[in-house]
């Protein structure tokens, strides 16, 4: 297990910024009974003027308490809660040292308190791999560790919307009883590049499953009466130069692939809040952009509740934060829809008050900004005065990230049945310094501070595996060593310094042969890992490192040649290279960064206790320069990029390689199971399409182990109008658990959204009419039945505003 001092010497943005803040619990306590009862209610006279005001009526619709409100507050105090209370050390803020933390330390920003009407301050915390705060207090013997869970990634990977929502629940538990009302997350940008530093949080290059997976991670979170912002509002899709990169994005890439994700998150599960990126889009700051912000958010998609920017959005960054640049976009900000700055810096209230004085800022914005903020401060649990604990169940949240952790996992590979692997009479020899040092999660600010990570070695052990002694005492050292040297070497590199991998153990082929004689296996376990603020790179990330690939043909020759088999397990929190090595090894189990009981999750998988039931949420391609985006891959000038354009269009992930028929080494929607599975009777339930229509398959299991299987439905429209992929995910599901033998009959249903494609010439999303495919099958290449209905007539499905008028113009990838 990792220890407590390890943990805690992380070196991230959030541990070293430290917020300070104007909180509820700071508000002078005044020698008055704030309780008035009337008629049997009790309500609090939140601003002791000894008589219930409109506000404080709680039986009163928001709408009109909130009116109230706000006609009692000054300019002062309307510029103030338009934006959090600071990060010290900011813009004149008071620095780190001696800093007056927060009622929850750790945490990422807290809005302003109007102390004289009772008003609190609402506290926002990172996600989304589970809660991010300070686990160990000053003068306090009490800690505050939260559970670690599976990645993005990895919760995707599932695709069980149920057990996301359940994941959710627990971590908003969390949320709750350490007195946080926000959660940061979920994270959900597409992954347009594998080499994206920050893929391990989002989920997907496919924006169907990104949106349900969020939505079903937003459901979980809000049931708790906490809140969630879905981030990054859109298209934060790179690391580098991410405060200040302009990215030309056409009109349909953006609403069919980077902004489908949101729209279903949104219009499936209210999220509280919403973050904007830090990157423009064609010219302009996303937290500047109305068309983003309240025409698509608002006016199409009926978001209601704010727009917060990310940390310091909105100018070119925080290692320059100039007045000058912080405010330079403030009024454009919050004109468009921007209703909070975070973490909100003093030249940027004094920028408001100026505007609002000189009339650039209308008093009409400023008021339905603020508006917004109280509505969502007024559902807070802490304006609800709710008695946190500090005591979240711990122990059942393990349990609930041990089983997501488990079901995300991929099998991408299982000759001759290698695993499950039961036999406990032999010792496996375990090769693979991450075997030791298991990786629970990436950095940066979805980095959780949690008490344990439970590594591959003891999750193996406690479940009853004999490992070869000698190479454990090799390991666990040399692996201890390797680890304080890379975290060292990150503290000195400062805030956001990235993670490096760590070196793979020399070892002698000779002591290999000998582990092939004496064990009966060998596991060896590739471990990545990478966060906020940076890029992955091809060479020895992307790609594998020259003592990775010595250790992988090594010890694969070796057990060969004895008869034995090799297993890799996959510790990593996006895609990397596999189609050179896949071969020389006999099993591959991509078991993601899967939280804080990994060692577990794996063993469960391993042993067969769990049959995995993962699918790939996104394309292994053969090598690097298959991804469509590698080609423009961070943008101009290479060594300094401003801009970036997204020339492949639409053709992002598997609707590029489907439909330009490139190969790669595992597709999107792959994975294996220890049980086989057979499709049959795909049919839709008309000929012709009406107003919605339903697909149902049957999928029997006609292996000999119990197991789940996620069905895909994929569509194929027709392209007279304009080019489309070969085809598009449009619904999956996922069977319960089926015994050998069992079936089950899944049914999806189809919407005319859902047939549209979106053109920009008519500002529509559009269904063609002619005849559509439906392919049901088990992944994006392996379509195990078919179905064709008509649509007779072209459907207008929906006119739009015209959005993201293009600043360059430039030619989209076509078929
Ligand atoms: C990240 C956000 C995060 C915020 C607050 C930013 O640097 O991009 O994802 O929520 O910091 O910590």
């Amino acid at each position: 297990m990792k220890n407590r001092i390890q943990k805690t010497a992380k070196v991230s943005l959030l541990t070293a910024l430290v917020v300070s803040s104007l909180s509820w619990d700071a508000l002078p306590k005044k020698e008055y009974d704030p309780v008035i009862t009337i008629n049997g209610f009790t309500f609090t006279d939140l601003n002791r003027n000894g008589k219930l005001d409109l506000y404080e009526d709680y039986r009163l619709p928001v709408s009109q308490r909130v009116q109230d409100l706000v006609s009692q507050m000054t300019d002062e105090e309307k510029a103030s809660m338009l934006m959090g209370t600071g990060m010290p050390g900011f813009d004149g803020l008071t620095p780190v040292v001696g800093a007056v933390e927060g009622r929850v330390p750790g945490a990422a920003g807290i809005t302003f308190a109007i102390e004289r009407l009772g008003i609190p301050g609402v506290i926002l915390a990172d996600g989304p791999a589970g809660l991010r705060i300070k686990p160990i207090r000053e003068n306090d013997q009490n800690t505050y560790y939260c559970t670690a869970f599976p990645v993005g990634t990895a919760l995707a990977s599932s695709w069980n919307e149920t057990l996301i929502e359940n994941v959710g629940k627990a971590m908003g538990n969390e949320v709750k009883e350490y007195g946080v009302d926000v959660l940061l997350a979920p994270a959900l940008n597409i992954h347009r590049n594998p080499l994206c530093g920050r893929n391990f949080e989002y989920y997907s290059e496919d924006p169907l499953v990104s949106g349900k997976i969020a939505a079903a991670m937003v459901k979980g979170i809000q049931s708790n009466g906490v809140g969630t912002s879905i981030k990054h509002f859109a298209a934060n899709n790179q690391e580098t130069n991410r405060l200040s990169i302009n990215e030309h994005i056409s009109e349909r890439a953006m609403r069919e692939i980077y902004l489908k994700g949101f729209e279903i998150t949104v219009k499936e599960s209210d999220p509280w809040t919403v973050m904007s990126s830090y990157n423009l889009i064609n010219g302009t700051y996303t937290s500047a952009r109305k068309d983003l912000l309240t025409d698509i958010l608002r006016d199409e998609w009926g978001f209601k509740g704010i727009v917060m920017t990310d940390w310091f959005g909105g100018y070119a960054g925080f290692s320059a934060i100039a007045a000058k640049d912080a405010t330079s976009n403030v009024t454009q900000q919050l004109i468009a829809g921007n209703d909070l700055l975070m973490p909100g810096l003093p030249a940027q209230k004094a920028s408001i008050l100026e505007n609002m004085k000189n009339g650039k800022l209308s008093k009409a914005v400023v008021d339905t900004n603020v508006k917004r903020i109280l509505e969502f401060i007024l559902k807070s649990p802490v304006m609800k005065q709710y008695k946190y604990s500090d005591k979240p169940d711990l122990k059942g949240n393990a349990a609930v990230t041990r089983e997501a952790a488990s079901e995300g996992m991929v099998l991408l590979k299982n000759d001759k049945n290698v695993l499950p692997y039961t036999s406990q009479s032999a010792p496996i020899a375990v090769f693979g310094v991450t075997s030791y040092d298991f990786i629970a999660g990436g950095t940066g600010s979805g980095d959780v501070n949690e008490a344990y990570t439970v590594s591959l070695i003891e999750g193996l052990t406690k479940a009853g595996y004999p490992l070869d002694e000698e190479l454990k005492k090799m390991y666990t050292p040399f692996a201890a060593k390797e680890k304080a040297a890379e975290l060292e070497s990150r503290k000195k590199r400062g805030m956001l310094a990235l993670p490096e991998r760590l070196p793979e153990l020399q070892l002698d082929t000779k002591l290999i042969a000998q582990k092939a004689t004496s064990s009966e296996l060998a596991i060896i376990t590739i471990g990545r890992n990478s966060g906020e603020g940076g890029d992955r790179k091809v060479a020895d990330d992307f790609n594998l490192a020259a003592d990775e690939i010595a250790l992988i043909d090594n010890v694969s020759k070796a057990f060969h040649a004895k008869g034995k088999k090799v297993v890799v397990i996959l510790n990593i929190g996006g895609v990397i290279e596999t189609a050179s090595w896949k071969d020389k090894v006999d099993g591959i189990l991509l078991s993601w960064q899967p939280g804080q009981e990994g060692g577990n999750s794996v063993a469960d998988v391993f042993s067969g206790k769990v049959n995995p039931s993962g699918k790939l949420t996104m394309t292994f391609p053969v090598q690097y320069t298959d991804t469509p985006s590698s080609k423009n891959w961070l943008g101009t000038p290479a060594a300094n990029p401003v801009e970036v354009t997204y020339e492949e269009g639409v053709y992002v992930g598997y609707r590029y390689y489907t439909t330009f028929n490139v190969k790669p080494s595992y597709e999107f929607g792959y994975g294996k199971s220890y049980t086989q599975f057979q499709y049959s009777g795909v049919k839709v339930d008309q000929p012709v399409f009406a107003k919605q229509l339903t697909v149902s398959v049957t999928v029997k299991n006609t292996g000999k182990t119990s197991g789940k299987e996620v069905v895909q439905l994929y569509l194929s429209a027709p392209s007279k109008s304009i080019d489309k992929p070969k085809e598009e995910l449009k619904a999956f599901g996922k069977t319960k658990l089926l015994n050998p033998g069992e079936s089950e009959t899944l049914t999806m249903v189809l919407t005319p959204k859902d047939l549209a494609s979106f053109l920009e010439s008519k500002s529509a999303w559009m269904a063609e009419a002619g005849t559509y495919t439906v392919g049901v099958g088990a992944s994006s290449l392996d379509i195990k039945g078919k179905a064709t209905f008509k649509v007779p007539e072209e459907i207008t499905v929906e006119k739009v505003k015209k959005a993201f008028a293009p600043d360059v113009t430039f030619m989209e990838l076509k078929p």
